[in-house]
């Protein structure tokens, strides 16, 4: 029995580690707190929690696989045509069905390094290559990724704003990169922590990919609405690409309650606000604090933020998991002083700078 050759070199993915598995592992008794993947500490809103109460007796059926609901709040809500509109299994699937429509194997897609690891994962597993460009000064490099550009090269992914690094490319320096690329190379804006964005020059693709075929948007309901345990995203692009992405689409890719609480949440206009607040607040807090201690934190546009500990981060990591604080360490992003802190609830931020300050001391 073989598999592909080339799914030996696929290394396996290390998602932050889970609260019940630190438990487990190292026997801690107290409240443990994970600030390590980028969620909502909110908790979802109050209407979708109602939304999949009232849907739960009906799960014996399957859902509406075109998600009709969703795509009508997201036409009243964002202005989006349902023919705009392909729903995922979180936004990372969304990433897959672009990768197996446009890209054969030895072909070629164009991102950071590092990013989001999930482009180069889909990639790989197609039998295709991710050509990577270094960031510049924690940023997309756009002139680099330009002259990256080959024959080979299908799509280019820049999430925007950054995971890992927080920072997020300015209106400007995207409509030149545009007018620089090949017209045959898409351009997707992974816009997964879009919502926590506070610079006015930071634009969202969904206000100009109508003005070009190339650009396709990705946006999630798993960060600022609260719904990661349920996995559902969308991408936004033209008509003609979502009719390819559809065909590829599982009939009933998305389930039910992932789509009855999407709908809530989305049409529940105060919850984005309380949880922009919250984080807003996090943010500054954690950086005021994180400076005093002596550290380096980087600007950020998200929900989370790069921190230089200004000394090897691992040992620093190990110590907070014995504390019962989850981080995620940056070694295998290529920053080996680094650790990124997801912005919790007041508390919980706390928390964290309270042990933070014990282990460097
Ligand atoms: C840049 C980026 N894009 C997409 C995702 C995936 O989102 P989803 O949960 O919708 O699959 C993440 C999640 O961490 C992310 O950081």
């Amino acid at each position: 029995m073989e598999a592909k050759p080339y799914l030996q070199q696929v290394p396996a993915y290390r998602p932050g580690k889970p609260i019940e598995e630190l438990r487990r592992e190292l026997g801690l008794k107290g409240e443990i707190i994970k600030l390590a993947s980028n969620e909502n500490p909110l908790g979802p809103s109050p209407q979708a929690l109602e939304a999949i109460i009232k849907t739960a007796p009906t799960v014996n059926r399957y859902p509406d696989g075109a998600a009709f609901e969703l795509r009508e709040a997201l036409k009243e809500t964002l202005g989006l045509s349902p023919r705009e509109v392909v729903i995922g299994n979180g936004s990372n699937e969304i990433i897959d069905f672009l990768i197996r429509a446009f890209v054969s194997e030895e072909e070629e897609i164009i991102i950071s390094r590092p990013t989001f690891l999930m482009y180069e994962r889909f990639v790989r597993i197609a039998g295709g290559k991710a050509i990577s460009v270094p960031l510049k000064e924690m940023r997309h490099d756009l002139g680099g990724i330009l002259r990256a550009v080959t024959s080979k090269t299908k799509i280019i992914f820049l999430d925007n704003p950054n995971n890992p690094t927080g920072t997020a490319l300015k209106i400007g320096e995207l409509e030149s990169f545009l007018a620089d690329l090949p017209l045959n190379v898409l351009l997707v804006l992974d816009e997964a922590y879009f919502e926590f964005v506070r610079d006015q020059e930071v634009v969202s693709g969904l206000s100009f990919f109508r003005d070009d075929e190339r650009i396709i948007v990705l946006r999630t309901f798993s960060k600022a609405y609260g719904l990661a345990g349920l996995r559902i995203g969308y991408g936004v692009m033209a008509p003609k690409i979502a009719t390819i992405l559809e065909k590829i689409r599982q009939p009933f890719n998305t389930n039910l309650m992932a789509q009855v609480a999407a709908t809530a949440t989305l049409k529940d206009r105060n919850y984005l606000s309380r949880v922009q607040r919250i984080i807003w607040e996090g943010v500054d807090f954690l950086n005021r604090e994180l400076v005093a201690l002596g550290l380096l934190p980087y600007p950020t546009q998200t929900n989370f933020i790069l921190v230089d500990l200004r000394r090897p981060a691992r040992p620093v990591y190990e110590a907070l998991l014995h504390q019962g604080v989850i981080v995620r360490p940056m070694d295998s992003y290529g920053f080996e002083n680094c650790i990124r802190i997801t912005v919790g609830l007041p508390e919980e931020n706390q928390r964290l700078i309270k042990e933070l300050r014990e282990i460097l001391q």
